[in-house]
């Protein structure tokens, strides 16, 4: 299997690696870096403390956690690393290193874009969906109080180095949503790795087999990485990667970020959407039943949407939305996408009736 994977980005380009030894690759790294800034979280460093330990006493090498959750990932948090980085006199060649989840990448990829105008970073992700999202593509940024994701930058990291046996620690919850990014992949660019991860569901969720994990990871890498590569700066093809997210994210905000995961609100978004392929997108009775059969696979916390107009608002409210008018991913087919702009706030609302 070829482990390494190449998002092409001209003078931005950077490799996907794969490799089960983070202390001997990130040893290697830091040796031939200056100084060096560990960005992760406390529970991270705990399950994998006799790791950590034998990085934190290289002499170039400092440590600073941040707290678990979307709190996390604000301005405040921003500006304690820079202050720290500035005491401790970083300066442009010094590089970051982000262990962990979306947040921590997020972060620590953001604070990594500003410092001094810019310094390197390098992504190793520690869950699933940053494994398959996240850390590929250098969307960096914090959330304000009035929204998510609202401050950010595009800064590409210089490698994303991929340890699988990260996931060992990994909630079973935090596996099966983020299944949903990989899910979404084959919805929209590879009905075989649709099927492959429908054969696969209760092997994978019942005992991650690593196996299996990894030809879904390399896939999804391959696939985020071409469709990056093909638009850097986020124009039409790359918002095939919002399918299921516009009425995801309305579902995350209406329920105020504590009902539902990500992964698990992007579930939900995906069945509206497949529906809205179906009825207006060309999307066939058939493939329209399997992908909905595919979904109800996922163990999911049950929700109870009182009012359909206020998720309507949060629809609304979506940076996306703001724009311009709502640009709706549809299948036609699964493996295939389109980008429909004949989507209104109605056929949103009448979707919201198969959750
Ligand atoms: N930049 C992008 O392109 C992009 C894409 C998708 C999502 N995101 C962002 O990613 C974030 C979500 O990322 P996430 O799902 O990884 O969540 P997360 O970073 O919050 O991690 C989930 C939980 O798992 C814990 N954790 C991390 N690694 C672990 C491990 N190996 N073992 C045990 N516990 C571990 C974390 O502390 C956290 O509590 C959101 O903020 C979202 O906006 C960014």
């Amino acid at each position: 299997m070829n482990n390494t994977v190449k998002v092409d980005l001209g003078k931005d380009s950077y490799d996907i690696i794969f490799d089960d030894n983070f202390v001997e690759s990130a040893i290697a790294l830091v040796a031939i870096s200056s100084k060096c800034m560990f960005i992760t979280q406390e529970v991270i460093y705990k399950e994998f403390e006799d790791k950590f330990s034998v990085l934190k006493s290289l002499p170039n090498v400092e440590f600073h956690f941040i707290d678990q959750g979307e709190e996390a990932k604000s301005i405040e948090t921003i500006v304690e690393i820079c202050d720290k980085m500035t005491a401790m006199q970083y300066d442009r060649s010094s590089t970051i290193f982000a262990v962990g989840g979306g947040v921590v990448g997020d972060t620590a990829g953001f604070v990594a874009s500003i410092f001094m105008r810019g310094i390197n970073y390098i992504q190793y992700p520690t869950t699933l969906l940053a494994m398959i999202d996240s850390s590929i593509g250098g969307k960096t940024g914090v959330n304000l109080k009035s929204g998510k994701n609202l401050i950010g930058r595009i800064h590409q990291p210089k490698a994303v180095i991929i340890d699988t046996s990260f996931l060992s620690t990994l909630p079973e919850r935090e596996i099966n949503a983020s299944l949903a990014e990989a899910i979404k992949y084959g919805f929209i660019y590879d009905r075989d790795l649709f099927n492959y991860i429908v054969e696969n569901m209760s092997d994978i969720l019942n005992n991650k087999n690593d196996t299996i994990l990894k030809k879904i990871i390399l896939r999804s890498c391959q696939i985020k990485s071409e469709v990056v590569s093909q638009d850097v700066d986020e124009n039409d093809l790359r918002m095939i990667l919002n399918f299921g997210h516009t009425i995801g994210h309305a579902l995350e905000g209406y329920f105020q970020y504590k009902t539902l995961l990500h992964g698990e609100a992007i579930l939900y978004g995906m069945k509206c959407a497949l529906y809205l392929s179906h009825t207006t997108g060309g999307l066939n009775k058939k493939d329209y039943n399997k992908g909905l059969k595919a979904l109800s696979a996922f163990t999911l916390p049950s929700i109870d949407i009182k009012d359909k107009a206020e998720i309507i608002e949060f629809v609304k409210r979506d940076k996306k939305f703001r724009e311009s008018q709502i640009k709706f991913v549809l299948i036609p087919e699964i493996g295939k996408a389109t980008v429909s702009k004949n989507i209104t706030l109605n056929h949103i609302e009448e979707s919201l009736g198969v959750l």
